[in-house]
């Protein structure tokens, strides 16, 4: 059967039929899941289960891969995952929901804010490929939101205002919105900020889209205050509900979404029910913007 795909919610999210992700992925399947992902942005493949060296499998057949070390409160002897994953659950080593107080849950919960995966990474990733591999009993939802549309509605100034602005990403600056200011010396020093252009241009369409995130705390030569306005102006215009689709998550979804094209956030769940999802995450070409030196 011949990959499929299907049209669901707003224009950039489809369903994907006809594909065995635990087989290996041929050439012909893969343009056409590449091609998909520039065209709409947000893939869904159900039905999926599959085992961890599947995902990497799976992944790998579409791209090098990013990596995950450094980027959440976990320590190397706490990761459940090999670091070819990032852990997006709420689970300690020993496969128990975090307790509520614990840091590393209340760093983690910073992903309820609107953001693109890595984008404090001086290249950031491309596609985000999170399987669901337990849920919760409510809620959890993932949300999306289509950063070309939200691009092409802005107003012909507001347009002009965004092209050639480069924004100061960080995992602090998000942090700091959720009140989480209590970093060691060493984790300041890790989430150092980086360099993003604020309007991307899709290397195979063309179309422009906003590079937003939580993560985006500042705008090069522009006052602190008045950069953080705009943005959290832009946030608000680019995650209107017409822009915006919320995944429901079923056990064995495969969620793809290009991170150069869209934002998204996780939605609240019980803190005392697991929930194991597992990330893979594409490697970005690049920076988007010079960095400070
Ligand atoms: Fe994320």
């Amino acid at each position: 059967m011949a990959l499929s795909i299907r049209r669901v919610g707003p224009g950039f999210v489809g369903e994907v039929d006809g594909i065995d992700i635990r087989q290996p992925l041929g050439d012909a399947d893969a343009a056409a899941i590449h091609a998909g992902m520039d065209e709409y942005a947000v893939l869904i493949f159900r039905e999926q289960p599959m085992t961890a060296d599947q995902q990497l499998a799976f992944t790998r057949a579409l791209g090098p891969l990013e990596q995950s070390i450094g980027t959440s409160l976990r320590k190397p002897d706490e990761y459940r995952l090999p670091t070819t994953f990032a852990d997006v659950s709420n689970l300690d080593i020993d496969d128990k929901p975090l307790a509520r107080d614990d840091r590393r849950r209340l760093f983690a919960i910073g992903n309820r804010l609107w953001h693109s995966d890595s984008s404090f990474k001086a290249t950031p990733a491309k596609y985000s490929l999170l399987h669901a591999i337990g849920i919760t009993s409510t809620g959890g939802n993932t949300e999306f939101a289509d950063m070309r549309a939200a691009y092409d509605a802005l107003d012909d100034e507001t347009k002009g205002r965004c092209d050639g602005l480069v924004c100061e990403h960080s995992q602090m600056y998000s942090r700091q919105q959720i009140g989480f200011v209590d970093l060691t010396e060493d984790e300041k020093q890790r989430f150092a900020p980086v360099r993003q252009t604020l309007v991307r241009t899709h290397p195979a369409t063309g179309r422009k889209s906003l590079y937003l995130a939580s993560h985006a705390g500042g705008i090069v030569g522009w006052p602190v205050p008045e950069a953080r306005i705009f943005l959290r102006d832009l946030i608000e215009h680019a995650t209107q509900r017409r822009f915006v689709h919320a995944h429901r998550w079923r056990v064995g979804d495969l969620v793809i979404w290009d991170n150069r094209q869209t934002m998204h956030r996780a939605r609240p769940f019980p803190a005392d029910e697991p929930r194991d999802m597992r990330r893979t995450t594409l490697a970005g070409d690049g920076p988007t913007a010079r960095q400070a030196v």
